[in-house]
């Protein structure tokens, strides 16, 4: 049973479990930080299990745990993390406890929202960049990359208004998203590897999302902002971006069309995001791998783009009589060894040379997105790596389990 959900515009689907749960220029075959599974650190073993529920303050003056081996020491592939700043709550401008955690595990970001088209492109004749220069130069200063999110994306206020509005044939939204992702390609050129070019084009049912994009350029708009991205930009790797991907049959089926086409028209596109706002039984490993493998065996890379793995699943037959108010022992464990086998189901299926990486969606708990969107605002979650106080979680240590190839447990 599917449940679709929107929230700010946003369409997402979750899978009710019934149990309780080539191309372009030769592009798409570019190359890539490759990676091995790096050695494994015992080190990592210290990290003990987080203090109980997370509270919804921030709490950047709290007392600062020892951090354990850097994640992106384990790897050379990208560890990335999606992070705030400006205005937003979590700024991370505002929180020397996070730029401390961010710049010791992690070496690539991704702007939670700043980077979003009504952020960059607030009307026709204006670009905005201060704010994102000023995240671009954090992660610059800090030896990170920066990954782009996302060139278009349909989702309500994140499509300006002017661009709501515009009016014009075919032809002349085409010329106008032309020169939106061009230009600001154009303008990152060399301080950001990679972007999320078209972000969730596709339903669940496997049709086109009816769009603003799609309702005036049918799906041109989704291979135009491609090759104007690689005309911007010909070095960053170009990602097509969605979720569900992985347990939606019709969704994949017409990536995989979609894909297979601009392979064959040489439409230059590097990978795919997974973003993975995934559940704790839900889906299966081999769920996973499968999908990653349809993205693998054509030759394209696979980035986990957006990874979180909330405790509670309210689409699970228990919720919310079962519902977990408290971060026990035993559930930061059990966590931890989801995010081992995930990441390790990654580093199984995904060739060195077709590694984009990946990113944890959010630092710490309280800062998740899913605490607002999938729980109301109800009670708290623990979806990500870190604590209130910005202290280490088991979760972790379970990638770094999987980064260091040690099992899951
Ligand atoms: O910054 C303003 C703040 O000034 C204001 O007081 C407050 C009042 O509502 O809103 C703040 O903006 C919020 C913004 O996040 C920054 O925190 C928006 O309301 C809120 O809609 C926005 O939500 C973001 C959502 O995308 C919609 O853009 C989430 O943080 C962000 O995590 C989420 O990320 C998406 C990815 O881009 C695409 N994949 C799914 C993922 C999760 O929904």
């Amino acid at each position: 049973m599917n449940h679709i959900i929107q929230f700010f515009g946003i369409s997402l689907l979750a899978t009710a479990l019934t149990a309780c749960g080539g191309g372009g220029s030769g592009k798409h075959k570019s190359s890539s930080s490759a990676s091995s599974r790096a050695p494994s650190s015992s080190a990592l073993s210290s990290i003990a299990p987080s203090s109980t529920a997370a509270s919804s303050t921030p709490t950047s003056s709290s007392v600062a745990a020892s951090l354990s081996v850097a994640l992106k020491t384990l790897t050379t592939i990208p560890i990335g993390v999606a992070v705030s700043a400006t205005t937003e709550s979590y700024n991370i401008f505002d929180s020397t406890a996070q730029q401390r955690v961010v710049t010791h595990h992690f070496n690539q970001l991704t702007a939670g929202n700043i980077m979003k088209m009504s952020y960059l492109h607030p009307l026709e004749n204006s670009f905005t960049y201060t704010n994102a220069d000023a995240l671009i130069d954090f992660a610059s200063d800090n030896g990170m990359s920066v990954h782009g999110h996302a060139l278009i994306w349909h989702s309500d206020y994140q499509v300006p208004s002017w661009m709501k509005n515009y009016v014009g044939d075919k032809t002349v939204w085409l010329a106008m998203l032309e020169n939106h992702v061009k230009t600001i390609t154009a303008y990152y050129s060399g301080k950001v590897v990679s972007w999320d070019v078209v972000n969730e084009a596709i339903n669940d049912d496997g049709s086109y999302r009816n769009s603003i994009f799609f309702q005036k350029t049918d799906d041109d708009y989704i291979e135009q902002a491609f090759i104007n991205a690689h005309e911007g930009d010909p070095i960053a790797d170009l990602y097509y971006n969605d979720y569900s991907i992985e347990v939606d049959p019709e969704k994949m089926a017409t990536l995989k069309t979609m894909l297979d086409d601009f392979i064959a028209r040489d439409v230059p596109i590097d990978g795919v995001g997974f973003q993975m706002h995934i559940y704790m039984d839900y889906p299966s490993i081999a769920t996973i791998k499968a999908a990653f493998q349809e993205i693998v065996v054509r030759d394209l890379k696979v980035k986990i783009t957006e990874l979180d793995i909330p405790i509670n699943n309210p689409y699970s037959s228990g919720y919310p009589g079962n519902v977990k108010t408290t971060l026990t022992t035993e559930l930061a464990l059990a966590q931890k060894k989801r995010y081992c086998e995930v990441v390790a189901a990654y580093l199984e299926t995904v060739p060195t040379n077709l590694r984009g990486g990946v990113t944890i969606w959010g630092v710490n708990d309280p800062s998740s997105w899913l605490i607002s969107f999938l729980f109301d605002d109800e009670h708290d979650d623990w979806p990500l790596l870190f604590n209130a106080n910005y202290n280490e979680k088991p979760a972790l240590q379970g990638v770094a389990d999987a980064l260091s190839n040690q099992p899951c447990n």
